[in-house]
């Protein structure tokens, strides 16, 4: 690969289907996500990052008509009262969201569609065999469960429909050499682990050209050159990915500069209910149309309920607001990546989570604060003391960088929050060593005082920069306590690779006491 130093980092989400307001689990992504470009913005690159919504097809279309309304009312709707309000509660900074149905999204599909036809990628065919709405997919006989008649998704455990019409195919098979070799070549282009195996023994299988069009209903992107025809709903939502960052536009225009930028994505984080499509038939699209392929597809881990997959489809879903609303959102976004390794599935329990709120979050950061606080203004007048050094702790900083940068640069966000975890319980067991309470009982020990918790100030500054990407409203009210913003500038902008030069707070800060960062919460009955 040719080195781009000014290559933008480019993180996507999926894009969800607006047959519902958001769960738990589609924060999941969309948190990882931000806490992930979050961190490279803080290692100075430029980064992109785009999530949005998934507006066609059947699934979507029917429950518009379940609720009496068009299908445009309704994604107009739930887009503007339901998904972007609650990205926006939960602090996500992403710099672009696209719709599949804005101009800018169906234009660029059929441009690309059609060139894929002149190419001789697509031909017609007959379609003949089961769907599932619900996961908006055509499935093998084999993925079914169920006995005799009734055939099952067994992701939604609703009955399969049978299609049989004439369709538009997708000359899928003659690429599964080339995705194979990729995969073979680039392991860490599909991971975890499991989900690359999954993918290799599926391509290994008998893959199949696969059925691009519908045409018993019209609620998607019309074939250009068959307008009795609109697209598969994957087909249109898998280029989002593209024509968000302006595929196949002019490469002096806007779109065209931009898509030199961020091309090819350096992330597309999924859930692995979706691997399949991002695995197999998205690099199969790229590289019919000679396009590189994503750096990599990271495909975590399901939020379960009962032990199932959490869903929309089923009415298991928790907002994202009853957590936020009793643990506020920075616990929300701190949890899931904490307790749960990126990758696996895991439950939610409120007893789970307020233990570690208050074990984590409360005792360890929140309280780290809160002593330094009472400290600085009980003995130092709530001025900032003299520069001081500690090398065990200047030490235990920089590991706690190192580890966590790269960890949360290969996903591994729960190792990433427990190494920068690990160095603020390292500095509260500093605190209650140096014992700066007794300290302050006599005149002769002002100068170890005052580096005490001149040190504990330092620490709290760091940590301030090594949790912002995981809990930025909490981290920005800490780094104000700090009077950081006076004497080191805004908290966003701190690099990571100068986290851990020590010193950085001048003497004279003033440090002002602000609310508990994490206040005591009764257990939910
Ligand atoms: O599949 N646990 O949209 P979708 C963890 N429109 N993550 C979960 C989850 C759970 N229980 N439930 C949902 C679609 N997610 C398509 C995507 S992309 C070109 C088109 C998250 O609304 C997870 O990221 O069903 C999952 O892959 C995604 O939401 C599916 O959202
Ligand atoms: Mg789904």
């Amino acid at each position: 690969m040719t080195p781009r130093p000014d290559k933008t980092f480019y993180l996507t989400t999926p894009i969800y289907y607006v047959n519902d307001a958001p769960h738990i689990g589609h924060a999941y992504t969309t948190v990882a996500g931000d806490v992930l470009t979050r961190w490279h913005r803080q290692k100075g690159e430029p980064v992109w990052f785009l999530t949005g919504t998934d507006e066609h097809g059947q699934k979507v279309l029917r429950s518009a008509q379940a609720h009496g309304v068009t299908p445009q009312e309704w994604v107009d709707r739930l887009v503007e009262t339901s998904w972007k309000p609650n990205w926006r509660a939960l602090n996500i900074a992403n710099d672009d969201f696209i719709r599949t149905t804005e101009v800018r999204h169906t234009e660029r599909v059929q441009r690309f569609l059609q060139s894929l036809k002149d190419a001789g990628h697509i031909y017609k065919g007959k379609y003949e065999g089961c769907y599932c709405v619900g996961c908006e997919e055509f499935k093998l006989s084999g993925d079914l469960i169920g006995r005799g008649e009734e055939r099952l998704c067994p992701v939604h455990g609703t009955p399969v429909e049978m299609v049989n019409e004439v369709n538009w195919f997708f000359r899928l098979s003659n690429f599964v050499e080339s995705i194979l070799k990729h995969y073979r070549e680039n392991p860490d282009s599909l991971q975890p682990e499991s989900a690359r195996n999954e993918v290799i023994s599926f391509l290994e299988s008998d893959v199949t050209d696969l059925s691009i069009s519908r045409s018993t209903f019209d609620w998607g992107i019309t074939v250009p050159w068959d307008t009795d025809q609109v697209f598969y709903v994957w087909f249109d939502a898998l280029l989002n990915y593209a024509t968000a960052v302006g595929l196949g536009d002019d490469p002096t225009s806007e779109g065209g500069k931009k898509f030199a930028q961020t091309w090819p994505p350096d992330v597309h984080l999924v859930g692995k209910d979706i691997l399949r499509f991002h695995a197999v038939i998205w690099p199969g699209m790229l590289l019919a149309a000679g396009l590189p392929l994503p750096r990599k597809v990271f495909a975590h881990g399901w939020l379960l309920v009962g032990g199932e997959k959490m869903s929309k489809s089923k009415l298991t879903g928790i907002a994202p607001s009853e957590i936020t609303d009793h643990f506020g959102v920075d616990a929300f976004r701190y949890y899931f990546l904490r307790a749960i390794p990126f990758g696996s599935d895991g439950s939610f329990s409120w007893e789970d989570m307020h233990a570690r709120y208050t074990s984590e979050l409360a005792n360890d950061f929140g309280n780290l604060a809160s002593r330094l606080w009472a400290m600085i203004e009980k003995y130092c007048g709530g001025v900032l003391p003299v520069v001081a050094h500690d090398p065990g702790l200047q030490a235990a900083l920089h590991e706690a960088v190192t580890e966590a940068d790269s960890a949360i640069c290969a996903l591994d966000f729960q190792s990433g929050i427990m190494a920068v975890m690990e160095f603020c319980k390292r500095v509260n067991g500093y605190v209650t060593e140096e014992e700066p309470w007794i300290l302050a009982k006599s005149l002769s020990n002002k100068v170890h005082l005052e580096a005490v918790l001149y040190n504990t100030a330092e620490a709290l500054r760091a940590l301030a920069v090594l949790f912002n990407s995981v809990m930025p409203a909490t981290c920005e009210i800490l780094w104000q306590s700090l009077g950081a913003n006076e004497s080191i500038g805004a908290l966003a902008d701190q690099k990571i690779e100068d986290v851990h030069k020590w010193g950085q707070l001048p003497a004279g800060s003033r440090v002002t006491k602000s609310a508990v960062l994490f206040p005591r919460l009764d257990v939910i009955a």
